[in-house]
Protein backbone atom coordinates (compact mmCIF):
# COMPACT_ATOMS: atom_id res chain seq x y z
CA UNK A 1 0.00 0.00 0.00
CA UNK A 2 1.63 3.36 -0.96
CA UNK A 3 1.74 5.96 1.88
CA UNK A 4 1.63 9.47 2.09
CA UNK A 5 4.83 10.16 3.59
CA UNK A 6 7.55 8.54 2.21
CA UNK A 7 11.45 8.69 4.21
CA UNK A 8 13.30 7.72 1.98
CA UNK A 9 12.64 10.63 -0.20
CA UNK A 10 12.82 12.65 3.01
CA UNK A 11 16.37 11.22 3.30
CA UNK A 12 17.48 11.86 0.16
CA UNK A 13 17.17 8.71 -1.66
CA UNK A 14 17.97 8.76 -5.49
CA UNK A 15 14.66 9.11 -7.82
CA UNK A 16 15.87 5.63 -9.68
CA UNK A 17 15.68 3.66 -6.24
CA UNK A 18 12.77 5.21 -5.27
CA UNK A 19 11.07 4.20 -8.64
CA UNK A 20 12.49 1.07 -8.27
CA UNK A 21 10.68 -0.19 -5.42
CA UNK A 22 7.32 1.32 -6.83
CA UNK A 23 7.64 -0.79 -9.44
CA UNK A 24 8.65 -4.11 -7.42
CA UNK A 25 6.41 -3.49 -4.90
CA UNK A 26 3.43 -3.33 -7.84
CA UNK A 27 4.45 -6.24 -9.33
CA UNK A 28 3.90 -8.03 -5.59
CA UNK A 29 0.77 -6.97 -5.17
CA UNK A 30 -0.16 -7.85 -8.81
CA UNK A 31 1.15 -11.42 -8.24
CA UNK A 32 -0.45 -11.71 -5.30
CA UNK A 33 -3.78 -10.92 -6.54
CA UNK A 34 -3.66 -14.15 -8.38
CA UNK A 35 -1.65 -16.66 -5.73
CA UNK A 36 -2.95 -16.78 -1.96
CA UNK A 37 -0.27 -18.69 -0.02
CA UNK A 38 -2.33 -18.64 3.24
CA UNK A 39 -4.16 -21.37 1.06
CA UNK A 40 -1.35 -23.40 0.58
CA UNK A 41 -0.17 -26.25 3.45
CA UNK A 42 3.35 -25.49 4.93
CA UNK A 43 4.95 -28.24 3.10
CA UNK A 44 3.21 -26.79 0.14
CA UNK A 45 4.07 -23.32 0.18
CA UNK A 46 8.27 -24.13 -1.06
CA UNK A 47 6.96 -24.75 -4.13
CA UNK A 48 3.95 -22.58 -5.00
CA UNK A 49 5.83 -19.38 -4.20
CA UNK A 50 8.95 -20.53 -5.61
CA UNK A 51 8.43 -17.63 -8.21
CA UNK A 52 6.59 -14.94 -6.38
CA UNK A 53 8.06 -12.00 -4.34
CA UNK A 54 5.61 -11.96 -1.32
CA UNK A 55 7.30 -8.30 -0.27
CA UNK A 56 7.09 -7.22 2.87
CA UNK A 57 3.94 -3.76 2.21
CA UNK A 58 5.17 -0.78 1.35
CA UNK A 59 3.96 1.26 4.31
CA UNK A 60 5.75 -1.72 6.62
CA UNK A 61 8.74 -1.55 4.37
CA UNK A 62 8.95 2.52 4.93
CA UNK A 63 8.42 1.27 9.05
CA UNK A 64 11.12 -0.42 9.18
CA UNK A 65 13.37 2.13 7.37
CA UNK A 66 12.24 4.68 9.72
CA UNK A 67 12.77 2.43 12.91
CA UNK A 68 16.40 0.90 11.82
CA UNK A 69 17.71 4.90 11.09
CA UNK A 70 15.94 5.85 14.30
CA UNK A 71 18.22 2.97 16.17
CA UNK A 72 20.94 3.76 14.08
CA UNK A 73 20.98 0.08 13.21
CA UNK A 74 24.12 -1.34 11.61
CA UNK A 75 23.46 -5.46 11.95
CA UNK A 76 20.26 -6.62 10.86
CA UNK A 77 19.27 -9.77 10.51
CA UNK A 78 16.53 -10.43 7.73
CA UNK A 79 14.94 -13.92 8.07
CA UNK A 80 13.37 -14.49 4.15
CA UNK A 81 14.45 -12.48 1.13
CA UNK A 82 13.01 -13.81 -1.51
CA UNK A 83 13.81 -11.00 -4.56
CA UNK A 84 15.17 -8.58 -1.53
CA UNK A 85 12.37 -5.77 -1.69
CA UNK A 86 12.25 -5.38 2.05
CA UNK A 87 16.16 -6.02 2.06
CA UNK A 88 16.81 -2.85 -0.14
CA UNK A 89 14.63 -0.43 2.87
CA UNK A 90 17.30 -2.20 5.30
CA UNK A 91 20.60 -1.40 2.92
CA UNK A 92 19.78 1.73 2.38
CA UNK A 93 19.22 2.22 5.99
CA UNK A 94 22.66 0.87 6.84
CA UNK A 95 24.42 2.66 4.16
CA UNK A 96 22.70 5.76 6.17
CA UNK A 97 23.83 4.58 9.29
CA UNK A 98 27.09 4.11 8.32
CA UNK A 99 27.89 7.18 6.73
CA UNK A 100 26.20 9.22 9.36
CA UNK A 101 28.24 8.05 12.34
CA UNK A 102 30.83 5.53 10.92
CA UNK A 103 31.73 1.82 11.37
CA UNK A 104 30.80 -0.84 9.93
CA UNK A 105 27.35 -2.38 8.99
CA UNK A 106 26.07 -6.11 7.51
CA UNK A 107 22.19 -6.47 6.29
CA UNK A 108 22.30 -10.74 6.59
CA UNK A 109 20.05 -11.53 4.13
CA UNK A 110 19.27 -15.17 3.97
CA UNK A 111 16.77 -16.79 1.29
CA UNK A 112 16.40 -20.71 0.26
CA UNK A 113 15.80 -20.34 -3.23
CA UNK A 114 19.14 -20.05 -5.04
CA UNK A 115 17.29 -18.47 -8.23
CA UNK A 116 15.53 -15.94 -6.12
CA UNK A 117 19.06 -14.80 -4.70
CA UNK A 118 19.82 -14.15 -8.04
CA UNK A 119 17.27 -12.08 -9.08
CA UNK A 120 17.50 -10.05 -5.63
CA UNK A 121 21.26 -9.19 -6.65
CA UNK A 122 19.92 -8.26 -9.43
CA UNK A 123 17.68 -5.69 -8.13
CA UNK A 124 20.34 -4.31 -5.74
CA UNK A 125 22.42 -4.02 -8.80
CA UNK A 126 19.69 -1.76 -10.52
CA UNK A 127 19.83 0.43 -7.03
CA UNK A 128 23.33 0.90 -6.70
CA UNK A 129 26.33 0.71 -4.01
CA UNK A 130 24.10 2.36 -1.61
CA UNK A 131 21.70 -0.54 -2.02
CA UNK A 132 23.92 -3.03 -1.98
CA UNK A 133 27.22 -2.42 -0.39
CA UNK A 134 26.25 -3.08 3.17
CA UNK A 135 24.39 -6.88 2.06
CA UNK A 136 26.11 -10.11 2.65
CA UNK A 137 23.16 -12.52 1.22
CA UNK A 138 23.14 -16.16 2.03
CA UNK A 139 21.83 -18.95 0.30
CA UNK A 140 20.51 -22.14 1.34
CA UNK A 141 18.70 -23.10 4.43
CA UNK A 142 18.82 -19.96 7.08
CA UNK A 143 19.19 -23.16 9.93
CA UNK A 144 22.25 -23.53 8.50
CA UNK A 145 23.83 -20.24 7.21
CA UNK A 146 22.80 -18.52 10.19
CA UNK A 147 25.13 -20.87 12.17
CA UNK A 148 28.33 -18.87 11.91
CA UNK A 149 29.85 -15.13 11.61
CA UNK A 150 26.93 -13.69 12.97
CA UNK A 151 27.87 -10.06 14.84
CA UNK A 152 25.75 -8.35 17.53
CA UNK A 153 22.68 -7.69 15.92
CA UNK A 154 20.35 -4.93 16.32
CA UNK A 155 17.55 -5.39 14.26
CA UNK A 156 15.70 -8.99 13.14
CA UNK A 157 13.07 -9.13 10.26
CA UNK A 158 10.83 -11.94 9.94
CA UNK A 159 9.13 -12.26 7.04
CA UNK A 160 9.55 -16.24 5.93
CA UNK A 161 6.93 -18.69 6.18
CA UNK A 162 5.08 -19.53 9.79
CA UNK A 163 6.99 -22.64 10.49
CA UNK A 164 10.53 -21.52 10.57
CA UNK A 165 10.02 -18.09 12.25
CA UNK A 166 10.35 -19.57 15.88
CA UNK A 167 13.45 -21.73 15.09
CA UNK A 168 15.05 -18.94 13.51
CA UNK A 169 14.18 -16.52 16.20
CA UNK A 170 15.97 -19.12 18.45
CA UNK A 171 18.97 -19.09 16.22
CA UNK A 172 19.55 -15.03 16.30
CA UNK A 173 18.59 -15.04 20.08
CA UNK A 174 22.03 -14.86 21.58
CA UNK A 175 22.72 -12.18 19.21
CA UNK A 176 20.67 -9.70 20.36
CA UNK A 177 21.94 -6.90 21.75
CA UNK A 178 20.06 -5.34 24.97
CA UNK A 179 16.85 -3.35 22.86
CA UNK A 180 17.54 -5.14 19.67
CA UNK A 181 14.21 -5.00 17.95
CA UNK A 182 12.17 -7.90 16.30
CA UNK A 183 9.60 -7.46 13.77
CA UNK A 184 7.20 -10.10 12.43
CA UNK A 185 4.19 -9.76 9.47
CA UNK A 186 1.22 -10.41 9.48
CA UNK A 187 1.12 -11.48 13.42
CA UNK A 188 -2.85 -10.73 13.33
CA UNK A 189 -4.28 -12.23 10.38
CA UNK A 190 -1.69 -14.83 10.75
CA UNK A 191 -2.11 -15.29 14.66
CA UNK A 192 -2.71 -19.33 14.51
CA UNK A 193 -0.03 -19.83 12.53
CA UNK A 194 1.91 -18.15 14.84
CA UNK A 195 0.95 -19.37 18.22
CA UNK A 196 3.98 -20.87 19.00
CA UNK A 197 6.26 -18.24 18.26
CA UNK A 198 3.73 -15.89 19.82
CA UNK A 199 3.09 -17.81 23.07
CA UNK A 200 7.05 -18.07 23.17
CA UNK A 201 7.66 -13.88 22.96
CA UNK A 202 4.72 -13.56 25.10
CA UNK A 203 5.27 -15.93 27.67
CA UNK A 204 6.66 -13.94 31.14
CA UNK A 205 10.23 -13.91 31.66
CA UNK A 206 10.51 -13.93 27.96
CA UNK A 207 12.96 -10.90 27.54
CA UNK A 208 10.33 -9.67 24.91
CA UNK A 209 8.57 -6.71 25.34
CA UNK A 210 5.78 -7.18 22.57
CA UNK A 211 3.43 -4.36 20.66
CA UNK A 212 1.12 -5.69 17.55
CA UNK A 213 0.77 -2.62 15.33
CA UNK A 214 -2.33 -2.42 13.23
CA UNK A 215 -0.82 -2.38 9.40
CA UNK A 216 -3.31 -4.30 7.18
CA UNK A 217 -3.08 -8.04 8.78
CA UNK A 218 -0.30 -6.55 11.87
CA UNK A 219 3.41 -6.24 12.00
CA UNK A 220 4.82 -7.24 15.60
CA UNK A 221 7.59 -5.17 17.28
CA UNK A 222 9.06 -6.90 20.31
CA UNK A 223 12.11 -5.22 21.92
CA UNK A 224 14.77 -7.78 23.69
CA UNK A 225 15.29 -6.44 27.01
CA UNK A 226 16.40 -9.57 28.80
C1 LIG B 1 7.63 -13.65 2.47
S1 LIG B 1 9.01 -14.03 1.52
C2 LIG B 1 10.17 -12.75 1.91
C3 LIG B 1 9.84 -11.41 1.29
C4 LIG B 1 10.91 -10.36 1.47
N1 LIG B 1 11.20 -10.12 2.85
C5 LIG B 1 10.51 -9.06 0.81
O1 LIG B 1 9.91 -8.22 1.46
O2 LIG B 1 10.80 -8.91 -0.38
C6 LIG B 1 9.68 -15.40 2.42
C7 LIG B 1 10.92 -16.03 1.79
O3 LIG B 1 11.53 -16.88 2.76
C8 LIG B 1 12.21 -17.92 2.07
N2 LIG B 1 12.46 -19.03 2.98
C9 LIG B 1 11.55 -19.93 3.46
N3 LIG B 1 12.15 -20.83 4.28
C10 LIG B 1 13.46 -20.48 4.34
C11 LIG B 1 14.60 -21.01 5.04
N4 LIG B 1 14.49 -22.09 5.81
N5 LIG B 1 15.79 -20.38 4.87
C12 LIG B 1 15.91 -19.28 4.08
N6 LIG B 1 14.86 -18.75 3.40
C13 LIG B 1 13.66 -19.34 3.53
C14 LIG B 1 11.24 -18.27 0.94
O4 LIG B 1 11.92 -18.95 -0.12
C15 LIG B 1 10.66 -16.91 0.57
O5 LIG B 1 11.29 -16.38 -0.58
Amino acid sequence: MASPTNPLKDAGVPQHILSLLDRLHTASIEQESRLDITAFAPDQIHNAARDAFIALDQDKCHFVYQLARAMNAKNIIEAGTSFGVSTMYLGLAVSANVQASGGSGTVIATEHEPSKGEQARKYWAEGGEVVSKHIDLRVGDLLQTLKENIPTIDMLLLDIWAPMTLPALKVVQPHLRHGAVVIIDNTISSASRYKELLEYLRADHSGFTNLTIPYSNGLEMCVYTP
